[in-house]
């Protein structure tokens, strides 16, 4: 599904920060990344989704067997590819609502399909904000305006379901959820995933790792992956940090 070759990217005008990143996502697999901060792994993240302040330099990012890294952001969102941002933006006087309904269309509008009926749209918003704990007056509020950490996360899991990618690239999900959303993310990231799609999961905690098995776990340190392993390795990093990786 994603094949990453060799990536080397840098900020516009800036340092390198992926320094020849190799990287292999089939159907069905959920793969893991963790590393120290400053590692490079929103960039990565950043660059697989098209954002514009950086620049590869060398390398490719093939999806489904063609090179994107040409592609505008939203033309990789048509083609499958979610991300959910480290530090997500407000959008004062959209809804949560409107904006994933606005965002699931223009979607269908790129593949020359008709708007979703309102209907299907009301009852797949009923079966994904339930599946999540979400309120109905949530589904009202302007999109993360003065939502809390947790309301930010589960809300970015309502919008991975509703909009149900090939890819999802999930960055520290975990950063400020408290266990029981910690679980509800789990539980929406696990009742998302199946044999066509994949999951890429960036955290800093082996915790998450207890409730979405990855198939593999890769460290990424100074812009290089320089391990990739099981879950195993997770509980490996949790125990003795990653000072032993790195010479
Ligand atoms: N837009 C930018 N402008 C300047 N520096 C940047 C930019 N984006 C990334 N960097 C730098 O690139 C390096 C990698 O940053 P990145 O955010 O990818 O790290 P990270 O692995 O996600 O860290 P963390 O675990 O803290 O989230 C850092 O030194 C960061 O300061
Ligand atoms: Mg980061």
């Amino acid at each position: 599904m994603l094949t990453i070759k060799n990536l080397h990217a840098k900020i516009q005008d800036g340092a390198e920060i992926l320094k020849g990143i190799n990287l292999q996502i089939n159907p069905g697999e959920v793969h893991a990344i963790m590393g120290p901060n400053g590692a490079g792994k929103s960039t990565l993240s950043s660059v697989i989704a098209g954002k514009e302040e950086y620049e590869v330099t060398d390398g490719e990012v093939n999806f489904e067997g063609e090179n994107i890294v040409e592609d505008a952001p939203e033309d990789r969102a048509h083609k499958g590819i979610f991300m959910s941002f480290q530090y997500p933006v407000e959008i004062p006087g959209v809804s949560v609502t409107n904006f994933i309904k606005a965002a699931i269309n223009e979607t269908r509008k790129a593949k020359g399909e008709e708007d979703m009926g309102a209907k299907e749209m009301l009852g797949l918003i009923r079966e994904n904000s339930e599946k999540l704990g979400i309120k109905k007056d949530f589904l009202s509020r302007s999109l993360n305006e003065g939502f809390s950490g947790g309301e930010k996360k589960r809300n970015e899991i309502f919008q991975m379901l509703m909009l149900n990618p090939k890819l999802a690239i999930l960055d520290e999900t975990d950063s400020g959820l408290d266990i029981d959303a910690l679980r509800i993310v789990a539980d929406g990231v696990n009742s998302f995933k199946n044999q066509g799609n994949a999951v890429l999961l960036i955290t800093h905690y082996q915790r998450l790792l207890d409730y979405i098995q990855p198939d593999f776990v890769h460290v990424l340190a100074d812009g290089k992956i320089i391990k990739t392993g099981d879950k195993t390795l997770a509980l490996e990093l949790e125990e003795k940090g990653y000072d032993w990786l790195l010479n």
